[in-house]
């Protein structure tokens, strides 16, 4: 096969070496060609860039695939719980069961804030977004652990660090929540594994605990499993730019944090209730949103729809799908915005817009219901799927610290500003 790509550029032939796949993707390296030809590549928004190569997640969008290490999304959804496809991300295969046992126990090691952490919350707004506080206080949480600045300590302790990161990200979550309730704290249950621990912190009150159902708790494993990792979206990419400056794990998944949160990617699950709920209140049954987000003036899109990468059902969102309706029956909860969301989806397929430009249901589509089945306030979605994707963006900040040939991520521009012109000094400017 032809491995190397051939560019001509002012009548000179540049080779270019073809990189393939373990799924026969390919590239064109295009790495040397400024020293060779002074060109730089341009690709706007990163549509048609591979950043680096990893090891972790291979999605083929136009058959609509996704596999963590390997492994199809439909299995691991159907018989794997979260930590577990935690631990395959992170560490890279399925726990034996002494790793599972000994990952599960080093999360409940961690699964305490420092007391002095908990005046961090108390400087925040009641109505500060959560995820504002989530990412300051993944941050702040660097400043307790002075071992994490060093790469020697990260590299001898990976599991242990990864481990807390996971666990205090819950914790700090659910403090969060509270504080923005007003409410006093619910500390962790030793005896609580990872996502029902969650609810409890979430729910619980200071003398009566919560009553856990476990198909809540499942549907939000299940919640949290399907958001573990999504190769180089807009977070996770954000996280490595940050790692490869070398800074802390902490410092890394902060950012992720921050670049989760707009509606565009992670806060879509919340700006999706957001847009059911206003469907149902003016008494449309979908069909004047459509038209509206068809429509490039109306500054509308439907929220949900449409992805970078899939131009074919998101399987997440098969998965999801299903699971909603499940989880609705078994709750005995009958929600008129599964009946709007089920009415925009079958519309919104049948449509020549949609259809011409492959935009299909994505994970966040129907994520939002299952939440608002089990009680979680629409200001946590994001958070939730912050949490979730933690395992990803922890793997990937590993990939960086360990990949030897790893230099600082530095994207090249093509400046269009003003060309070459002076300082006027202010008396002579108009
Ligand atoms: N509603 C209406 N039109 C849309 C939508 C939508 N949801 N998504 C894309 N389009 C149109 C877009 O206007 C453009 O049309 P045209 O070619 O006429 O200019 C075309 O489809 C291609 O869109 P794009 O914005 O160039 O696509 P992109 O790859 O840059 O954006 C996206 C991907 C996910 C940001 C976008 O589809 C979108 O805004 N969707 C709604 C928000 C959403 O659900 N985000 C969650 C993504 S999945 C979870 C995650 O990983 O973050």
């Amino acid at each position: 096969m032809e491995n190397t790509a051939e560019l001509k550029l002012e009548g000179k032939i540049y080779k270019l070496p073809v990189i393939e796949g373990t799924e026969h993707e390919r590239a064109v390296d295009i790495s040397s060609l400024r020293n060779d030809s002074g060109y730089i590549t341009l690709d706007d928004s990163y549509g048609n860039t591979g950043s680096c190569r990893s090891q972790i997640t291979f999605i083929d969008g136009e058959k609509g695939i996704l596999r963590y290490r390997g492994i199809p999304i439909e299995e691991l959804a159907e018989r794997s719980t979260f930590i577990e496809v935690a631990h395959l991300i992170v560490m890279g295969k399925l726990p034996s069961s002494a790793e599972l046992r000994r990952f599960s126990e080093l999360l409940t090691e961690n699964e305490m804030l420092h007391e002095d952490m908990k005046y961090h919350f108390e400087g925040f707004s009641a109505s500060a977004h959560p995820m504002a506080i989530l990412s300051a206080m993944i941050n702040a949480a660097s400043c307790f652990y002075p071992e994490l600045l060093t790469s020697e300590t990260m590299r001898t302790h990976f599991e242990v660090e990864a481990a807390r990161l996971l666990s205090k990200v819950r914790t700090i979550a659910a403090f969060a929540y509270r504080k923005s309730l007003g409410l006093p704290i619910i500390y962790p249950r030793p005896d609580y594994k990872y996502t029902a621990n969650f609810l409890h912190m979430l729910f619980s009150l200071p003398f009566k605990d919560y009553e856990l159902k476990p198909e809540m708790v499942r549907a939000l494993d299940l919640i949290f499993l399907l958001h573990a990792d999504h190769e180089q979206n807009c977070s996770t990419a954000t996280v490595r730019m940050v790692a490869s400056s070398r800074a802390n794990l902490f410092a890394s998944a902060a950012a992720g944090v921050c670049a989760l949160w707009g509606p565009l990617h992670g806060g879509a699950n919340q700006a999706v209730l957001e847009m059911l709920t206003e469907i149902h209140r003016s008494g449309d049954d979908g069909s004047r949103f459509i038209a509206a987000a068809k429509d490039k003036q109306s500054g509308k899109r439907l929220m949900g729809f449409g992805h970078r990468v899939y131009k074919n059902y998101d399987p997440r969102a098969k998965i999801i799908k299903r699971a909603c309706d499940e989880v609705l029956e078994k709750l005995h909860v009958q929600d008129p915005l599964l009946d709007i969301a089920k009415h925009l989806e079958e519309a919104a397929l049948k449509d020549p817009y949609f259809v011409e430009r492959k935009l299909y249901p994505n994970v966040d589509f129907y994520s939002g219901i299952i939440m608002r089945a089990i009680g979680i306030p629409i200001e946590m979605f994001t958070v939730i799927f912050a949490i979730g994707r933690m395992p990803g963006w922890i793997a990937n900040f590993k990939e960086v610290m360990e990949d030897p040939q790893s230099r600082i991520y530095r994207p090249r521009q093509i400046y269009t500003g003003p060309p070459l012109n002076h300082y006027v000094p202010i008396k002579e400017r108009h």
